[in-house]
């Protein structure tokens, strides 16, 4: 648990858009930009706005900032061991493709992948890559948490377990639900995965883990999880729009081949996988990222900041699921897509769907909160195709869920605001 307790407000101060009055409660679709980034944006167009690798001093300046402050800061927000296994690109889902394309002469027919269908993302990329090279793939799947709630969906390791064969080459798994909010244990997945693959006789598997919805809330760590390819998309992280992702070195070296041009001499460094330069003002303003993350706490401790904002957000999902979970509402057809409980598995993303006798359209839940103003929450699939569409009894996919999407910036008293309108809605 922290050990500092985060002052609201003064993030709030980095945040000039939270001054309107207006609740962000779509974060998950997008969070705002700390000053921090958007200063950086500006000061790179506005004074260091030239081409990159040019000996004049202002192209060593700008050259400086995209090509060594950036990686040097995203790396550190992956806990990756160098920069240099660092590429951008300018979504996760792009980064995704272009490893895919990056791995694809490493893949034997008959290999085997596993993905979490989760988001979209984290899916096609491989399911494309599988079909190009005839691999297998294979889903690992929620499943219910309690029998009085068949939404209430998580993904459990030992439904992946079996899953695993001699042939597992690639296992890419989310960090987080951005449709269920619960984290999963991405350390133990990964031991739990090498140790099976071992005893099977697997002999090459790499695991990428897609950590854009979880980012925002806890601590990246891909040497202490072990993973080999991990991705999240700064928009959502407080930053601009832009993705890091993360290719351990021995993969750099031994499994991706270089999608860049061929007379560039970048065998050994993530940025094989980057054709083409992602917006250099943007990847200069996420340096300004982990600047405003430190301003959280006094610690100057990445880690210790992710603990303030995860104690905080646990605030602001207690009444949301309390006010959810009630018998009152259960009886009224209110049911969460994702587990009921609080805890620090779980991050303030809710989701939730109203059954029942007098259902109603997640639609038009979100059209009581759009004609009401002041609340941007949304509805619907959130690319998050496969989960909403494998859910039983069956969505409507398009209507999908309610989504409630909180970060750190928000506030108590929003929450409230926001159950006000609910209470009224479900009436
Ligand atoms: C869990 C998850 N993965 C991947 C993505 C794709 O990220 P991007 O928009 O950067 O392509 C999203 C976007 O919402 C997401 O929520």
């Amino acid at each position: 648990m922290a050990s500092f307790k985060l002052d609201v407000q003064k993030a709030r101060s980095h945040f000039p858009a939270l001054d309107s009055g207006f609740i962000f409660a779509d974060n998950a679709g997008g969070s705002q930009a700390a000053k921090e980034v958007v200063d950086r944006i500006s000061d790179y167009l506005l004074n260091t706005n030239v081409q990159l690798g040019a000996d004049y001093s202002v192209s060593v300046l700008s050259t400086q900032r995209v090509l060594t402050d950036g990686p040097r800061e995203a790396a550190k927000l992956f806990n990756a061991h160098s920069p240099d296994e660092i590429v951008f690109g300018s979504s996760s889902t792009l980064n995704l493709v272009n490893l895919s394309y990056g791995l694809e002469s490493d893949i034997q027919p008959g290999d085997e992948f596993i993905v979490t269908g989760e988001h979209e993302a984290n899916v096609g990329p491989w399911r494309k890559l599988a079909a190009r090279r005839g691999a297998i793939l294979k889903s690992w799947n929620p499943s219910p948490t309690t029998p009085e709630n068949p939404y209430s969906v998580k993904l459990k390791v030992e439904d992946l377990i079996p899953l695993i064969s001699a042939k597992t080459r690639i296992v890419a798994i989310t960090a987080c639900s951005n449709i269920l909010g619960s984290i999963v244990p991405v350390k133990e997945v990964v031991k739990a995965v090498r140790e099976e693959a071992k005893a099977k006789g697997a002999k090459k598997v790499e695991i990428s883990v897609d950590c854009v919805a979880y980012a925002p809330h806890r601590f990246i760590d891909v040497q202490d999880w072990d993973v080999d390819f991990c991705v999240f998309s700064f928009y959502k992280l407080y930053g601009p729009h832009i993705s890091g992702l993360y290719v351990r070195a021995p993969a750099l070296q031994h499994s991706v081949t270089k999608i860049v041009h061929h007379f560039l001499d970048v065998d050994t460094v993530a940025y094989k996988l980057q054709p083409g330069g992602p917006g250099y003002e943007l990847v200069y303003g996420a340096t300004g990222v982990i600047p405003y993350l430190l301003s959280l706490t006094p610690q100057n401790d990445l880690r210790a900041s992710f603990d303030a904002i995860a104690a905080h957000e646990q605030t602001l999902l207690q009444p949301l699921i309390s006010f959810l979970v009630d018998p009152v509402q259960k009886e009224r057809g209110v049911r969460i897509v994702g587990e009921e409980t609080v805890n620090l598995e779980r991050v303030p993303t809710v989701s939730f769907i109203v059954t029942g006798q007098r259902p109603l359209k997640s639609r038009a839940i979100v059209d009581f909160f759009d004609k009401k103003g002041g609340i941007g929450i949304r509805y619907g699939h959130f690319y998050a195709y496969t989960l909403v569409d494998t859910l039983a009894p069956k969505l409507d996919t398009d209507d999908g869920v309610v989504r409630i999407s909180l970060v750190h910036y928000n506030t108590v008293e929003e929450v409230h605001r926001i159950l006000e309108l609910l209470k009224e809605v479900l009436r």
